[in-house]
């Protein structure tokens, strides 16, 4: 079985490991009792839009730039979206993460994932966000510490009153859809079913589960059991994720859940042809693979678009050239090497080398 690349959580944070929230959100839940019930007939007109096709990338923190997403989009990802972007920082005007909200029509249509835990900061960004973006789509999977400590990311799995008013505020506030990313729920306690249920009844126009626990983090094995289950309870879409690797995998996910889509996480690292090769499977059930020249062409490419598009960074050409050349035959030593060069020309110079001396991965 194909091995994913090594990664920390994302933000590089560590990934929570007791759970447990401030003692002054629990408070605010129960003074938040009324709003769930008064939401739970709430139906929201707002469809999520048909697709292209069933297989989508998914939101990856300091992968999914727009350089990225256009190459997957190229090789036919049926939707790409922004990596977790603070809804706190977009409503702030802060710059730095406003570059990471830049978009183009060659990826439309397009998400925007935001996360926070304050309602205002929540739809002022989504209104921002909605006159470039087709989909906003909530995060609630999120498993670092310093999220979860904040009330926001996967604490709100725990929140069911404050995120029934955020996913209610969110539905009435933007005319685009709103899409919620969860997890299977904390262990002992896994709730995918009652929170999808919910973001549906206050709006939500797709569900996005991703089948491990909060503790997981990004270990262990996807439970598609759980994937199966909201896809039972809920009428609007649900998109499945949690391993999915290769053409075979997405259609046993789509078999054993009947999920409308598959979202591809780690396995599109370095590798956005994955979206051919799982659209040329479903299609015709044949597996098609890349030679190890034409991941250097793409390398490249992903290059020369993160140039023209003013997101280039020599940190990202190295951490990138890594991802895209893993597995390579031969390049062990040379592949070692780019961790400690430092300018871009040296870069490019060991990635041609590795090219050269493998033809196949
Ligand atoms: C490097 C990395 C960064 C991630 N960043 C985000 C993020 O910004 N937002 C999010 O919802 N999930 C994030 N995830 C989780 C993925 O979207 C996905 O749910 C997870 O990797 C499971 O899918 P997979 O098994 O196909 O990798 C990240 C995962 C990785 C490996």
């Amino acid at each position: 079985m194909k091995q994913f690349p090594k990664t920390k959580s994302p933000c590089n944070l560590p990934v929570l490991k007791s759970v447990g929230l401030p003692s002054d959100f629990l408070e605010q839940e129960k003074d938040n009792k009324s709003l769930l019930c008064s939401s739970s007939k709430y139906n929201r007109l707002v469809l999520f839009p048909k697709l292209k096709n069933k297989i989508l990338l998914a939101p990856m923190h300091n992968i999914t730039n727009l350089a990225f997403r256009i190459m997957c989009k190229e090789y036919g990802a049926g939707l790409v979206s922004t990596e977790l972007l603070s809804a706190n920082a977009i409503a702030r005007r802060n710059n730095a993460v406003l570059k990471l909200a830049l978009t183009n029509k060659k990826e439309k249509p397009i998400v925007a994932q935001i996360f926070s835990q304050n309602i205002e900061n929540i739809v002022n960004a989504a209104k921002i966000l909605e006159k470039d973006f087709d989909i906003i789509d909530f995060n609630i999977g999120c498993p670092s510490e310093k999220i979860i400590a904040q009330g926001s990311g996967a604490a709100l799995l725990k929140r069911k009153n404050k995120l029934a008013k955020i996913i209610k505020s969110l539905s009435i506030s933007v005319s685009i859809p709103i899409t919620v990313k969860i997890r299977s729920g904390f262990e002992g306690k896994i709730n995918a079913v009652e929170i999808a249920k919910l973001c549906e009844e206050n709006g939500a126009s797709a569900i996005i589960v991703h089948a491990r626990t909060v503790e997981q983090g990004y270990s262990g094995k996807a439970d598609w059991k759980i994937i199966k289950n909201v896809k039972d309870a809920v009428k609007i879409p649900v998109i499945g994720n949690g391993d999915v690797i290769d053409g075979l995998s997405a259609k046993q996910m789509i078999e054993q859940t009947g999920c409308d889509y598959v979202m591809v996480g780690r396995a599109a690292i370095g590798n956005p042809f994955i979206f051919k090769e799982i659209n040329e499977y479903l299609k015709t059930s044949k597996i098609i693979k890349q030679t190890a020249e034409e991941k250097i062409k793409d390398y490249f490419r992903y290059i020369k678009l993160t140039k023209e598009l003013d997101i280039f960074s020599v940190k990202d050409a190295k951490i990138q050239a890594q991802y895209f050349t893993k597995g390579f035959k031969g390049s062990k030593n040379l592949r070692r090497k780019l961790q400690k060069i430092k300018s871009w020309e040296e870069i490019e110079k060991v990635v041609r080398e590795i090219g050269s001396i493998s033809d196949e991965f």
